[in-house]
């Protein structure tokens, strides 16, 4: 088969389960041929073997993620290894950073926790962009500080990003200024796309059985510790819960940013 006879067919054969079968097709063959997109194109009437592109075009049309199958995701200015077990970084976590980044610049902040590491995705970002930054990174999975470990020897960011089995902050004793997180929020009972619940872990989506209960749980940890600032990515629908939360636990301010979609999708405490 040609590269084009075989590009028609894998997006045929995508057309029900992806916005962008061609694309994602081009992807797929790319990868199996272990050429860029660009080679593809100027290549398109060389013959190839498609037995394993037609493996993976098999999978994708199951739903499981592009980035599963591949191992690898493109998130901020880096392409993190990921693996089934971890949750796949979405962009809308770039802007958790941006907003990170700013209160670090500002405040001069060289010590920070982040709870639920995952791919390493914020730490190993952050870690990059202030190379005198010192993270404790923490996770209740052992598949996530996994690789988050491998994400981080990648990006040589070993000096500057520890990794540490822990529920929340539990084990972490050093004094730190900032706290990241972007936890678990997604109330159990919630209709997910079957690309999401049948292949990314729960333990990653489901914040309890309203789905702000870990929020809530990491706000009065941090305000109990005496951390001066508290940065979470959130639900769209729980910035009214949040507010009258912390409207209870008292803290000196509270703001809620949007996502590009223009929903509500994090905050940044400051305590007092
Ligand atoms: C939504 S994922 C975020 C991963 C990564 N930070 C990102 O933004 O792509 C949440 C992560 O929190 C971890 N997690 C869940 N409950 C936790 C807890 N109680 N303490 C620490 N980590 C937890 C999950 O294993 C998962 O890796």
């Amino acid at each position: 088969m040609t590269i084009k006879e075989a590009l028609t067919w894998g997006s045929s054969e995508l057309v029900e389960v992806c916005e962008r079968p061609q694309y994602e097709a081009e992807l797929l063959l790319a990868y199996v041929l272990k050429k860029d997109r660009t080679y593809l194109i100027v290549h398109d009437n060389d013959h190839v073997d498609i037995k394993e592109y037609e493996k993976l075009i098999a999978r994708r049309k199951k739903s499981e993620p592009y980035e599963y199958i591949v191992g690898e995701a493109s998130f901020y200015d880096i392409h993190l290894k990921v693996e089934e077990g971890v949750l796949i970084p979405r962009p809308e976590t770039e802007i958790l950073i941006d907003l990170v980044a700013e209160i670090i610049e500002k405040e001069q902040i060289m010590r920070i926790a982040e709870i639920g590491v995952g791919t390493g995705a914020i730490s190993v970002v952050l870690a990059r962009k202030f190379p005198k930054l010192k993270s404790i990174a923490t996770d209740i999975c052992d598949k996530p500080l996994k690789v988050a470990q491998l994400n981080i020897n990648k990006y040589e960011v070993g000096s500057q990003v520890y990794l540490r089995k822990s529920n929340l902050l539990d084990e972490v004793d050093e004094s730190v200024e900032l706290v990241v997180s972007n936890p678990p929020y997604i109330a159990e009972d919630a209709l997910l796309d079957s690309k999401v619940i049948d292949y990314e872990p729960k333990e990653a989506l489901f914040g309890g059985r309203v789905g702000d209960e870990l929020l809530k749980q990491i706000i009065v940890d941090v305000k109990a510790r005496g951390i001066k600032w508290l940065c979470c990515e959130m639900g769209y629908d729980q910035k009214a819960p949040i507010s009258q939360f912390v409207n209870e636990v008292g803290v000196q301010s509270i703001e809620f940013y949007k996502d590009l979609a223009g929903l509500d999708r994090g905050f940044i405490i400051e305590f007092l």
